[in-house]
This record gives C-alpha cells, structure tokens and sequence, in this order.
C-alpha cells in the first residue's frame, strides 16, 4: 500500500542524499529494503533524529557495505555477526543495519537466538507497534508503506501496544517494561490494558537487565515533561519496587490521634513536575527526587508538635551516594551536586520563615556558591501547600531572600569565596608552622565576615588577623 500522505511527511527525508543512496544501494542488493523504527516513529511526530535504523531481507552486513560506498563513508562499517547487524556513522547519523529476523528468546537472557525471516517477522518481534512501521526504499516499490500492526493508529491515538501477545514481547526482553512506560510518559501516551497487566505481571524480570540500562530509562523518565505520569506508572506495576525501593517507602500517610503527615512519595513527584516546568536539569531533578528521601527514616509522632523529620536533610544526603552506586549513576561532581542541594533544600525556607537577616544570607551563599540558583528554584519547588496564604507568605519571603542575595553578592563576593588572609600569609606573618593557631584565626576571620562583622576585605581581615594572633599570644614577626 502506498499512503500519500505518510509519504508526503517522509518527502524531505526521503529526498535526502543518504535515503538516495540507500535506494541505491538496495536496487543494487537486489533485496528488500526498509527504513523502520524510531525514525519512522519521531518524523511522524515531527520530531526527526540522527538514528536511523534499516532492515534488510537477506544478508544486512552486504547492505551496509554498499550503502557506506554509495555515500563515499570511510569510517569503519562495524559488523556484529553474532546479533546479525551492522553499523557505521555518517556525519551526525548513526546508521545501523539489520537483518530482517525472527527472534526467540531463553528465559534467563536477553540475548535472543536469531534466524532469518521476512520484514513481517521482524516488525513482529519488535517492542511496539509505534516502532514497527516500515517504508520501503527499493525503487521499484519506494515508499510502500508497511504497517502490519497499526502502528500509524495507535500513534495517532497515543497507545503503546506490542505487535504481540505482550506477555511475550515483556518476558522476552523486559527492558520494554522499563521502555514502555518511558515512551507512555515521554509522549503522553497510555499503555493499553493488556500491556499493562503483562508488565505488572513480568516486572520481577527485571532482574535480567543490567542497571545501566534501566538507569538510562529511568532518566529519561526524570527529564519528561512530567515525570510523575511515569513514576506512577512505575509505582503502580511494581517496577519501582524492583528498581529504587527507597522512593517507594516515601509512599502512604500515617495517622495517630487523628493527625496525618503528607504523603511525601505524591509530594515528592509535586515538586519534581514544578522543577520540570523551569528546568531541564537532570541532576537538578534528582535533587527534587532525593530531599526528602531519608523522611521515612527520620519520621517521629510528637503528642505536642505532631510529626517530625528532623535531621532528614542531613541523612538524606548522606544517602545520596548509596543510592547513586546502586543504580550506576556518576560518582564524580554530579553525584555531589545532588547531596549538597538535598543538604541545604531546607535553609531558604528556614530563612523565609524567620526574619531575612543579611548574615543568614551571606552564610547560604557562602555554603551554596556557585549552585544557589539552583538551590532557590528546588525550594520554590517544594512550595506544595494547598493553603495559598502561606504560598503567598513563602514565596514573598523568597523574593526577598533573592533580592538580599543580588545585593549580598555584589556587595561582598561570597559565591565562591576565597578566604581575604590565606593561611600561608598567617603562618608566615607570624611565623608560625601549620598550627591548630592557624586554623582558629581563619575561622575567627570567616564568621566575622559572615556575620557581616568586617567586609570581605583584605585589610579588614588582616588587622583581624593581628587581633586574633595577640588574643593567642601571638607577634608579628614579618610583613606581608
Ligand atoms: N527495539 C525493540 N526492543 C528494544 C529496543 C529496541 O524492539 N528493547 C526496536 C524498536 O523497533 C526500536 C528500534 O529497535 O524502534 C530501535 O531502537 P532504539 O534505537 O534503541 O530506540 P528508538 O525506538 O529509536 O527510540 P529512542 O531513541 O527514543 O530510544
């Protein structure tokens, strides 16, 4: 079936240098030649990428050598004889070839056993029926259209559906559980019924998926438009049980004497849509994923002050590099983003509460530095409350606290503050070694100008310096 007005959508793909070469490069092999996938799927959606996938009946790696010398490709043409495809680059486009195949999977891998099929077969064994719509490219039947499953329906539709039985297409290679949900959320979609169940029924699977990949899905799923739809998802089949159990054991309200805290997993997932509103931070939306992740751990009923998390910001980052490893996440700077901003994500609101004083601000910078912008939108985030006169209250304190921050930072420099008296200068200037001295006079120095006590001057600080040595019986032996 030809369908004009698919193919008037392909036109401009279709008309480019790299699809004239596979043309050619198809009547050359004599075989059929399609291009399918994720490809066909996002220009459809008006949203065309660099990888593009072709499928080939009969031999793929004899296609890619000639489509690599049709586009005059120097680069290696890397060949998986094992899974049956092939792959190389051209400009920004990863092209990857397979053969059209059928696939049958063992229960304790997903690697499959491959044999030859037809495009039918392959489409078949592919995860959804959005990605299993084909166009040929051979030029006696260019742009036939090949949709056996009714992937154009359920994409105009917003349906995430599997060619077949889902039981099977999930159990086979469940990184689909942690796939569909990911597309579901991405696009808006909603997973149909009978996937559904088979991925609550199949979520244990997941064990045979390595965390990488799942992590690589789960951040896709953090950095939707809203990623709560997806957690949900995730919550509700199980799938977050298996896969990052301590966000989980932020779900539920309990109740004593009538009086209830907030369910923070709902909570949780409030703050995360807001951010994603002003922000495409991925590590800024784990920090909203993580700060309040140790309040299950810190939760007391107080018969007077009713529910308490003290200290949870404080466990929560200690908790952070724990969750990091076990889902394979960086360890480096980014890891350390993250706990710092679950560390201070209650200083501003504190702040805001009490008067705005101009030494509480200059000591959020000064611990912030450079990740205070970050800092604010995360608590503007967590402004949950149902109650619009305290919103009103908060986020009127926070301006406040924004505009002192403006002003503090212009005045006194703090963001990424260098003490104004090293320790090098204390030592010599008194000629002291490395000394517990040292170290009291430094800190003498920084609280007083935190406290707004002496400007963040070297002058100020020196004649401090001098005050603090003498107090410790300290003389001068050197000029600066
Ligand atoms: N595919 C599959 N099962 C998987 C992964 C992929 O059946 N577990 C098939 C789908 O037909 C998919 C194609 O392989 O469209 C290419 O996969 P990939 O490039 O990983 O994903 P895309 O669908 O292109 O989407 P995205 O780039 O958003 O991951």
């Amino acid at each position: 079936m030809h369908n004009p007005e698919i193919l008037e959508l392909f036109r401009e793909a279709l008309d480019s240098p790299l699809f004239k070469a596979a043309t050619a490069a198809a009547d050359r092999l004599g075989n059929p030649v399609f291009v399918i996938g994720g490809f066909v799927r996002d220009v459809i959606l008006g949203r065309p990428g660099n990888d593009i996938d072709f499928t080939v009946v009969g031999n793929g790696e004899t296609f890619a050598r000639l489509l690599a010398e049709e586009l005059g490709v120097t680069s290696p043409v890397n060949v998986f004889q094992n899974f049956g495809t092939a792959h190389f680059t051209y400009g920004p486009c990863q092209i990857e070839i397979v053969g059209a195949r059928k696939e049958s999977y063992r229960r304790n891998s997903r690697k499959p056993l491959v044999e030859n099929g037809s495009l039918e077969d392959d489409q078949l064994r592919r995860d959804f029926t959005i990605n299993a719509m084909a166009i040929q490219l051979n030029s006696n039947h260019f742009g036939k259209w090949q949709d056996p499953f009714s992937g154009l329906k359920d994409l105009a539709s917003g349906i995430i559906r599997t060619p077949r039985d889902p039981d099977v297409t999930y159990s086979d290679d469940p990184l689909r559980i942690m796939r569909a949900i990911r597309f579901a959320c991405q696009l808006g979609f909603t997973i149909e019924e009978q996937s559904y169940l088979a991925i609550r029924n199949n979520a244990h699977r997941l064990g045979i998926v390595s965390v990488e990949r799942i992590t690589d899905e789960l951040n896709k799923i953090i950095l939707a438009p809203k990623p709560s739809t997806g957690f949900m998802m995730m919550f509700e089949t199980g799938v977050l049980e298996k896969i990052f159990p301590q966000f989980v054991a932020l779900k539920g309200a309990e109740y004593v004497d009538g009086k209830g805290h907030k369910d923070n997993f709902l909570h949780t997932l409030e703050v995360l849509d807001k951010l994603a509103l002003s922000s495409d931070n991925l590590w800024l939306r784990w920090a909203a994923l993580l700060h309040d992740i140790a309040k299950p751990l810190t939760k007391r009923f107080d018969p007077k002050s009713g529910w308490t998390f003290h200290g949870h910001e404080f466990r929560g980052a200690k908790m952070v590099p724990l969750i990091f490893r076990n889902l394979k996440l960086p360890m480096n700077e980014k890891m350390r983003y993250v706990q710092k901003l679950v560390l201070l994500h209650l200083r501003p609101i504190v702040l805001a509460e009490e008067e705005v004083t101009d030494s509480a601000v200059r000591r959020l910078l000064f611990d912030a530095g450079d990740d205070i912008d970050d800092l604010m939108m995360l608590c503007e985030a967590d402004i949950t409350s149902k109650n619009p006169e305290k919103v009103r209250k908060y986020l009127g304190n926070f301006r406040i606290v924004r505009q002192k921050l403006v002003e503090i930072e212009e005045k006194d420099r703090l963001r990424n503050w260098q003490p104004p008296v090293s320790g090098e200068l204390i030592m010599e200037t008194f000629g002291i070694p490395p000394s517990v001295e040292v170290g009291i006079i430094k800190t003498a120095i920084r609280e007083a100008i935190l406290d707004g006590i002496i400007p963040n001057a070297f002058d100020a600080a020196y004649t401090l310096m001098l005050e603090e040595g003498s107090k410790l019986g300290l003389s001068k032996k050197n000029e600066p």
